[in-house]
């Protein structure tokens, strides 16, 4: 089984790599920056599988991202899944909308939105080889506009991930024949989500290709959480 994660480099993204390394699958992987100093994660899974792991430097935020990806992949790459896992969050200070700057809000709209939309554009005629292709977008409980029931700032984040929310419904409705799945991670230990955190990114990873390999059609165009379960949009 081949799939595309993109930002291995720390964090949920590195968890869900190994272990999809670990469960014998080929691993295409998207780093910004090798030469980073917090990148040693990555570079050990590099050692340990070297050939069933391809690292691809892509920002997704760059121009070029479609030619950047399909310039790494083999032409005749059949991909079974890709992970929109990259993303960012800025914290905020509240006043909120006072605060709020454009800068957070273009970054976030172009990491957390734009970025895996134009990432699936440009793998979307590889998943359409696989038998079985699906896609899960790695959204966040916080980009749900019902469970937004009390006020908690994060007006970037927030859209950005509502914005996803409907890209994966929209997409599951163009392709019926492949899985789209908006699946929130939990809250997880990484440099997103804190020292607070209750859950380590390789439990939360570990769930997620849980999730991911048993879905089916009929789970399609839905929200789900690390156990399965349905959440609201
Ligand atoms: N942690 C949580 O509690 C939590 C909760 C809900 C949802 N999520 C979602 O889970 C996903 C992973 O989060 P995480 O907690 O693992 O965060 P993280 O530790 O901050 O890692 C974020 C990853 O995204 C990459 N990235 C950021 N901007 C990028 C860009 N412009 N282009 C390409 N890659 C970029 C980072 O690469 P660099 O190393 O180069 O910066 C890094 O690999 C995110 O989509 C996040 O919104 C996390």
């Amino acid at each position: 089984m081949k799939v595309f994660i993109t930002g291995i480099s720390r964090g949920i993204g590195l968890a869900l790599a190994e272990a999809m390394l670990q469960e014998k699958m080929e691993v295409y992987g998207t780093v910004r920056n090798l030469n980073n100093e917090d990148v040693n994660g990555v570079k050990d899974l590099k050692k340990q599988f070297h050939q069933k792991l391809h690292l691809i430097k892509l920002d997704v935020t760059q121009e070029n991202v479609k030619e950047q990806i399909v310039q790494h992949v083999p032409k005749d790459l059949t991909l079974d899944i890709l992970i929109n896992n990259a993303g960012v969050y800025h914290r905020e200070v509240e006043p909120a909308i006072e605060r709020l700057s454009r800068e957070n809000l273009n970054d976030s709209i172009q990491v957390n939105l734009l970025g895996p939309i134009l990432v699936t554009q440009a793998l979307l005629p590889y998943l359409m080889n696989s038998e079985n292709p699906k896609v899960a977008n790695i959204s966040s409980i916080l980009g749900s506009i019902q469970f937004n029931a009390a006020f908690s700032s994060s007006y970037d984040y927030r859209i950005s991930k509502a914005g996803l929310n409907m890209f994966s419904k929209n997409l599951s409705l163009e392709f019926p024949d492949m899985v789209t799945l908006n699946l929130h991670p939990g809250w997880v230990k990484t440099r997103m989500g804190g020292e607070d955190a209750p859950i380590q990114p390789q439990e939360s990873a570990q769930k997620l290709l849980k999730v991911i390999l048993k879905s089916d059609l009929s789970q399609s165009g839905c929200f789900y959480n690390l156990e399965g379960e349905r959440l609201p949009w």
